[in-house]
């Protein structure tokens, strides 16, 4: 047996399966997020870990499975996050997360050092975002002297419950990719640009591939949690690549499509392939070996949510829990395009492929002939829109695009799955039961545990497609005309924004 668990922004997930992939029992339990300040967003490490304990043992008592069965683990969890530790091990301050947007200056400290964003792209395949670790580390010495002169070592989240299940530092290259400070192609930390940092390699924890066995338990953290001590701890995923796993999505020319509150299109690639422009995230897949690209849109899903309960609720007086299905099915009566409506996704700023977190929303082109189902489907279609401009990134850079596996609120609406085939112009598959990134760290832990020969070998074993929606022509035309129309409102309406 084996245990996956997903330290989440929102909570923790943890899942238990068989050696043939099957879910035997799982649970969740939240926390908190600080907001100490617009755009600071923070957690306490010791809410992960008691999540953890919780949910590792409200698992085990449910499946009634004989700890000395459960024979590895998989982490996962919220990308880019910094746990800052002293030589005790003492967590210094609140960890800030993946969204918080406090380090600008320290972006553009690190783009000067690297000589030029083109140059930082060259050492690290990415340039510097306000989320990801490494302008975090430099916001710390610039304003927290006294807890930067304290600092040991710095922890991604799920390496942070890492260190107390088997008391040693270690990372895994898909999340590592995401601190800045990992040479991408090399999947080794960037020495030349720690050096042009001025930051000591001492502070950052020793980097596997995903699926090597990291430690086992100590004896105070498999009592803890009722395990053995031969348990193995697996390197994991960040959640995006342990998701892409969850999805199958670990051959060439497989691309996923997640609506979650955030979009995030990820796609496998064979090779290192970098976008010189940065709009998109090159980071190590977590297939040995191997890498993926990722555009992430900041408020997608959570547009929806936003259009949904902030003003359709009332208006429609339609019950809370019915009002998703009341409006999705009005917008399904709207024509393809909704009648000219745009609608941009950008509510809190946006990642790809303008990197503004001052970019805003806007409904664009009304008429009186639009009611409230065109409304609805033309903040669909903006979102969708959103993910194509990811798309058409890959597919300039050359990276093959065989499938599209749908997954999120976007894979359970039929509505937006043949949307979804229209927008892209090409046929959207789903899986039979989509399991997420819990589940893909926990088929990396039977990787790490010798049950399959590869994460490969484990996800064609594992995984079932389940449907196929084909792109409608006259729709998949009526969206091409609109697209081109879309992409231009930003840079039109961008002053305005500012
Ligand atoms: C990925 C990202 C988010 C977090 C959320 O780049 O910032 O998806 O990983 O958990």
């Amino acid at each position: 047996y084996y245990l996956g668990i997903d330290v989440g922004t929102s909570g923790t997930k943890t899942l238990l399966i068989d050696e043939s992939g099957k879910v035997l029992a799982e649970s969740d339990a939240t926390y908190p997020m600080e907001q100490p300040r617009p755009g600071w967003t923070q957690q306490d490490p010791e809410d992960w870990w008691k999540a953890t304990v919780k949910t590792v043992k409200a698992v085990m008592r449910q499946s009634k499975v004989d700890k000395s069965e459960v024979k590895a683990i998989g982490l996962s969890g919220q990308m880019h996050g910094s746990v800052f530790l002293d030589a005790n091990d003492e967590v210094i301050r609140p960890a800030i997360l993946w969204n918080d947007q406090r380090t600008s200056e320290q972006c553009d400290a690190i783009t000067s050092a690297a000589g030029s964003r083109e140059k930082l792209i060259g050492m690290v395949a990415n340039p510097a975002l306000t989320g990801f670790q490494a302008p975090k580390i430099l916001w710390l010495r610039d304003n927290e002297k006294r807890a930067f002169d304290r600092l040991a070592k710095v922890l991604l989240p799920k390496d942070e419950i890492r260190r107390r299940l088997i008391g040693d530092y270690v990372t895994e290259v898909s999340d590592a990719s995401g601190t800045l400070l990992l040479d991408v192609k090399k999947r080794e930390w960037s020495s030349q640009l720690l050096g042009k940092l001025d930051l000591d390699s001492d502070l950052l924890p020793r980097v596997v591939e995903s699926e090597e066995v990291t430690g086992t338990l100590t004896t105070a953290a498999a009592k803890k949690l009722g395990l053995t001590t031969d348990c193995k701890v697996v390197g994991g995923a960040g959640d995006c690549a342990a998701g892409a796993i969850g999805n199958g999505i670990v051959k060439k020319g497989l691309l996923s499509t997640s609506i979650g509150t955030s979009g995030v299109m990820f796609v496998h690639s064979d090779e290192p392939s970098i976008d010189t422009a940065g709009r998109l995230h090159t980071f190590c897949h977590a297939v040995r070996g191997k890498w993926h690209m990722m555009g992430v849109n900041l408020t997608s899903g959570g547009s929806l949510q936003w259009w949904v309960e902030n003003v359709l609720q009332g208006l429609a007086g339609v019950p809370a829990a019915k009002s998703y299905e009341a409006a999705t099915r009005e917008a399904a009566a709207a024509p393809a395009g909704s009648g000219s409506l745009l609608f941009l996704p950008y509510l809190n700023g946006e990642r790809t492929p303008h990197a503004d977190p001052q970019a805003r929303g806007a409904f664009v082109g009304m008429n009186l002939t639009h009611d409230r189902g065109a409304m609805t489907r033309s903040v669909m279609e903006g979102i969708t829109f959103a993910l194509r401009d990811s798309l058409e990134i890959i597919e300039s850079l050359g990276v093959p695009v065989r499938q599209v596996r749908a997954s999120g609120g976007g894979s359970k609406n039929t509505l937006w799955r043949q949307m979804q085939a229209d927008v892209f112009g090409k046929k959207i598959t789903t899986l039979r039961v989509e399991q997420g990134a819990a589940y893909g760290v926990a088929l990396l832990a039977a990787v790490g545990d010798g049950a399959y020969r590869s994460i490969t070998t484990a996800c064609s074993a594992t995984i079932e497609v389940a449907a196929e929606t084909k792109p409608d022509a006259k729709a998949k035309a009526a969206y091409n005309r609109l697209f081109p129309v879309y992409q231009d409102l930003y840079s039109n309406l961008k002053e305005s924004m500012h």
